[in-house]
């Protein structure tokens, strides 16, 4: 136990670029308790592999960020199991959970949770503040990204001032400054026009293209399925079907 609790991420050997990124293996998840109980994931079997994009559809409460949630480690599976980068987190403590989160996953959530009291700079800036890094290193890095999104502008600016697309581009920025090696996106483009959204998709494209990173975008987005490597289908909590691209949906 008390190893159990020392344990930190540096402890952690996380698995190379020819692992697989993810692996679920019968993750069932339950939400609530006694007769409020609801099954939203029945069993999922899932392999991702690194230097792919995987995109994850289905219609509005099939489970789609609970399943990422799950893989992200902000939730704990009912039943079954969670690797990433070869890691299984039921394994990993509570701290080296959040070490390994903080290191290895990048999360744009549905809803942007940027902090309001922080700049456009510094909201981008917290996972690598967070990591240690010098402040003016941890702005510049950010401020660079933000450049790339087309933010150059805002970088001073609070989120109020902002669009919802232009908050999302900022969770965007903050999701990549501390270059995860699993990026999971949750609606990346809802809020974004064409324009915004296909440069936010390029910048993706480009992140993926690393044979050690992966990146999982849910989306009902259909401008952007043809960034797609691999399409897994969820309806009810199951797996209804995985695409390769030749094999698109065209709705
Ligand atoms: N924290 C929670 N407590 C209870 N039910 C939840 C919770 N989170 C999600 N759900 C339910 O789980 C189902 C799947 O939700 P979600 O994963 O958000 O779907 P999606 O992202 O595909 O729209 C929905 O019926 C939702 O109401
Ligand atoms: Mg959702």
């Amino acid at each position: 136990m008390l190893e159990q609790e020392s344990q930190s991420v540096e402890d952690v050997k996380v698995a190379g670029s020819n692992a697989a990124a993810v692996i679920c293996r019968g993750v069932v998840k339950d939400f609530g308790t006694g007769a409020a109980q609801a099954r939203v994931l029945h069993g999922i079997d899932l392999e991702i592999q690194c230097g792919q994009r995987t995109f994850l559809v289905g219609p509005s409460g099939c489970g789609k960020t609970t399943l990422v949630s799950l893989i992200a480690g902000l939730l704990t599976p009912t039943s079954g199991q969670v690797c990433v980068l070869g890691e299984d987190l039921q394994g990993l403590s509570p701290r080296a959970l959040v070490e390994f989160r903080s290191r290895y996953v990048g999360f744009v959530f549905q809803q942007f949770n940027l902090i309001p009291a922080l700049t456009v700079v510094e909201n981008a800036a917290v996972p690598l503040i967070v990591q240690g890094v010098p402040f003016s290193v941890a702005l510049k890095t950010a401020g660079e990204i933000l450049i790339r999104l087309g933010m150059g502008r805002y970088l001073s600016h609070s989120p109020q001032q902002l669009s919802g697309g232009q908050q999302q581009r900022v969770a965007i920025a903050r999701s990549l400054v501390h270059d995860p090696r699993i990026l999971i996106c949750d609606e990346p483009t809802a809020s974004l026009d064409a324009q915004s959204g296909l440069a936010v998709m390029d910048l993706l494209t480009e992140i993926a293209t690393s044979p050690e990173r992966a990146v999982i975008i849910v989306t009902h987005d259909n401008r952007i399925f043809s960034y797609a490597d691999r399409t897994v289908s969820l309806l009810d909590g199951r797996i209804e079907s995985i695409r390769l691209p030749g094999e698109q949906m065209h709705s």
